[in-house]
């Protein structure tokens, strides 16, 4: 069978007379196009399909600034100058403003081939006031975000705007229970902010401050180191406590009551910076503290006893404004998009800090009380109070730092950030729609 099969293969040899095709000219496959193309000018069209091209690369060869939604009102506060990259790209090209496309591009324009890709992002909180703006900056920018809020302060209508947006989610759920998720970064606001609502939740829920700032704060580190994500946590000034420095810099350690009734605030959030500097050292995770001082503006709530929304809400219902003590105890007030840069170009920095992020125009409330009486109602009176336990006699911050390293500064007055806030709060109030139109139109002071 073998040599059956052997000699078979033998017969089909070809024989010495069979055909051979002709031999392939080596140079032919070259020559020939080139021939091709210097007949009949075909080359000339190249060249003219080259200088074209050229043209159009060179002209329009990046591609348009992130869509800006048209229901994020306050877009046109920002200078949409920040141009975003992953983190590892941040890591491989830290210098991105030397090639010309990083925060320092001045047209806000990417170039094409070089845009962004939308990162997965975590807002904890992101009902709340400051958290529902960021979230709209975020997705305008072309990010997916998904917002985990147990609606303690927060609210729905906040964020509705966004329902029905693929890049959009909503977790009901409390940062005190563990949560797995696959993001790129954290933005932990999770926590409420105002000291009025504190101060009743420690006297009625003990803990419950303490397990959100502490409990809270470690499961989103948890998170983070597990998935590899960038962890930011928004601190506050009260850190600093009733200061004995003035202006606060970030290495003022502060002057804090660890007993009193606002403690429980404080000092969940100096454990919170604790814990994330904690896990920053111990386990590697990436992380960005902002120590936040007084901010307003539109979606504040309006009950919760904080100075501006007090007064603001008090003007338009035509009650006395109330002021605690003399009314000489200073602040400082940042409108919220302001805010949301600061945030934004910290996280996607280089630096841990702890930063400051506020406007360091100093008010007494008694001015505050006034700037409020020429926006709103200037028959509007004041009334004293007695004035609440540990209030802090001065509050102004230093923010060098945050102007050298993030290149970050307010734009918005008070004055011009008031108006936006009172539209707001006149349509929340009384359901009136006639100058809500105008909350978007706050010009850079
Ligand atoms: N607004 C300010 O002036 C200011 C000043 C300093 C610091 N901060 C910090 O900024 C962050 C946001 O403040 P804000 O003014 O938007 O306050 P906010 O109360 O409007 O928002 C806080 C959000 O966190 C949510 N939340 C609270 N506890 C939670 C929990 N256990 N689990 C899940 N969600 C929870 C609330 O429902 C709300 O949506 C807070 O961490 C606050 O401490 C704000």
């Amino acid at each position: 069978m073998g040599s059956e099969l052997l000699y078979r293969g033998s017969e089909t040899q070809p024989s010495s007379d069979s055909y051979s095709p002709k031999p392939v000219k080596p140079w032919a496959s070259v020559t020939r196009p080139i021939h091709y193309l210097l007949r009949e000018q075909r080359l000339l069209f190249v060249f003219v399909g080259i200088a074209i091209a050229t043209l159009i690369f060179t002209v329009f060869a990046t591609s348009p600034a992130p869509y800006v939604a048209p229901h994020s009102r306050f877009t046109t506060l920002i200078p949409d100058s920040i141009t975003y990259f992953p983190i590892e790209t941040q890591q491989k090209f830290s210098s991105a403003h030397r090639l010309g496309f990083g925060s320092a591009n001045p047209t806000g324009k990417i170039p094409l081939g070089l845009k962004r890709k939308g990162l997965r992002i975590v807002v904890t909180g992101g009902a709340g006031f400051v958290g529902s703006h960021l979230v709209d900056r975020l997705i305008a920018r072309g990010d997916s975000v998904i917002v985990v809020d147990n609606f303690f302060t927060g609210r729905k209508q906040n964020v509705m705007h966004h329902f029905g947006n693929p890049n959009f989610e909503l977790i009901r759920h409390d940062v005190v229970e563990p949560l797995l998720l696959e993001v790129d970064q954290i933005y932990h606001l999770a926590c409420p902010a105002s000291p009025h609502v504190n101060c009743f939740v420690s006297l009625t829920k003990p803990c419950v401050l303490h397990k959100t700032n502490v409990v809270g704060t470690l499961n989103m580190l948890g998170l983070a180191k597990r998935v590899g994500a960038r962890f930011l946590l928004t601190s506050t000034s009260e850190v600093y406590g009733d200061p004995l420095q003035h202006p606060q810099k970030e290495t003022y350690w502060g002057n804090v009551n660890p007993i009193g009734v606002r403690s429980c605030y404080d000092e969940g959030k100096r454990t919170a910076e604790t814990l994330t500097m904690d896990y920053h050292r111990g386990a590697g995770v990436e992380v960005r503290i902002a120590r936040i001082f007084n901010t307003y503006g539109p979606r504040m709530c309006i009950d919760d006893g904080r100075v501006v929304s007090n007064f603001v809400a008090q003007a338009l219902r035509k009650e006395p404004l109330t002021v605690y003590g003399d009314g000489k105890q200073t602040r400082s007030f940042q409108y919220v998009s302001d805010l949301v840069e600061g945030l934004m170009r910290l996280m996607e920095g280089e630096h841990i800090g702890p930063f400051n992020l506020g406007n360091p125009g100093e008010f007494t409330m008694l001015e505050l009380a006034e700037v409020v009486q020429e926006t709103i109602d200037p028959n509007a009176k004041i009334e004293f109070r007695p004035n609440t336990e540990d209030d802090p006699h001065k509050r102004k911050p230093d923010i060098s730092r945050a102007k050298e390293l993030l290149g970050w500064e307010p734009k918005v007055s008070l004055r011009k950030g008031l108006p936006l806030m009172v539209s707001d709060f006149r349509q929340r109030i009384f359901g009136d729609h006639k100058e809500g139109s105008n909350t978007n139109n706050a010009s850079s002071s």
